[in-house]
């Protein structure tokens, strides 16, 4: 294990599916085993889309079940409620102060509402709330809280980690060096994960396959992924097809170098190699299904983990956010 600190939050926006699970949750627990590593539900940034308390509870104990399910290791990682921590909310009005409004500005998530709304001609700030002006404020307090080094994100988190070096920055100038600098980590390109119609796998299509759905609710999805009309004969092409871009994620290199020449080859109907993807899928995933159903029925036991967390992440936030406030305010 190194010592370098790993730091990551995940958004309760949704039932996990597989695209998360490729494209960030294998990481986690992969990094969890070499790391000293907080990894907490971020709760209060999904308060600027999500209304309903319902919603966020609901999918907070399904991150934490699909973490502790998947295998996070307990041992190096404190799996954390963001909300659960006073320290960020102190923290992050405190940063709030050398922060520049021009630097939200810039922000891609932020800018994106406003070219949606000059697109159809509505207000410039229709739909942004705070929450989301800010948002990058919040984000660099969670991550200057724990000391993090190295922050795990897809790549459309990159520029929110860099402004966390930027506002680290800002602080460090006027009052001394408090802050390390943290470095973004964008794992490996996956490419796009595609979901049932083909296009990115994302709740915001409804096109995603939940990570721990039931078998039977498994095999109904895969079967209904989208495939062009070819016949079994004909051969087909395996890096346009979704079955065969979710099949890489679960397969080893044999098994993958097998099925593209299948596809390749013809003479295999889309039902088939839809059979074979589940199967595939099905046998990486069944074993911790069974202990994410068994945690979802026992939400005690996940709420003595996330206690446990925000009881030793508040130890290290409270010390930062005491530094912090000596130092700004004396
Ligand atoms: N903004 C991240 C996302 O939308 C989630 C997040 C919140 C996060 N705080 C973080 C990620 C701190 C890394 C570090 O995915």
């Amino acid at each position: 294990m190194d010592n370098k600190i790993v730091l990551t939050g995940i958004k309760p926006t949704g039932t996990p599916h597989l695209g998360n699970y490729i494209g960030a949750l294998k990481r986690v627990i992969e990094l969890s085993n070499k790391h000293k590593t907080f990894v907490f539900i971020a709760d209060l940034h999904a308060l600027n889309l999500i209304k309903n308390s319902n919603d966020i509870k609901q999918y907070s104990y399904e991150i934490a079940a699909c973490l502790m399910a998947l295998g996070l290791n307990l041992d190096n990682a404190i799996l954390f409620r963001q909300s659960d921590i006073m320290g960020v909310y102190q923290l992050s009005n405190f940063l709030m102060n050398v922060t520049p409004k021009g630097l939200m500005n810039r922000a891609h998530s932020y800018k994106a509402v406003l070219e949606k709304n000059a697109e159809s001609g509505a207000d410039a700030d229709a739909g942004v709330n705070m929450g989301l002006y800010t948002y990058p404020v919040l984000m660099a307090a969670d991550i200057l809280l724990y000391n993090s080094d190295l922050v795990p994100v897809g790549a459309d988190q990159k520029q929110h980690v860099e402004f966390a070096r930027d506002i680290a920055g800002y602080f460090n100038n006027i009052y001394g060096n408090v802050f390390k600098m943290p470095e973004p980590m964008i794992g490996e390109d996956n490419g796009i994960i595609p979901g049932l119609d083909g296009r990115k796998m994302s709740k915001s299509y409804d096109n995603t396959i939940p990570l721990f759905a039931s078998e039977s609710e498994l095999k109904k999805k895969i079967m209904r992924i989208i495939t062009d009309s070819k016949t079994p004969e004909e051969s087909k092409n395996p890096d346009e097809s979704t079955i065969f871009q979710l099949y890489k994620h679960f397969a080893d290199e044999n098994e993958i170098a097998n099925l593209r020449k299948m596809f390749i080859d013809g003479g295999m109907g889309y039902g088939t190699a839809k059979n074979i993807l589940f199967e595939k899928i099905n046998s990486v995933l069944s074993t911790p299904r069974k202990e994410y159903e068994r945690l979802m029925a026992n939400k005690s036991e996940i709420d003595v983990v996330l206690q446990d967390g925000a009881m030793r992440a508040g130890i290290v936030a409270d010390k930062t956010v005491n530094k912090v406030k000596k130092l700004m305010l004396g």
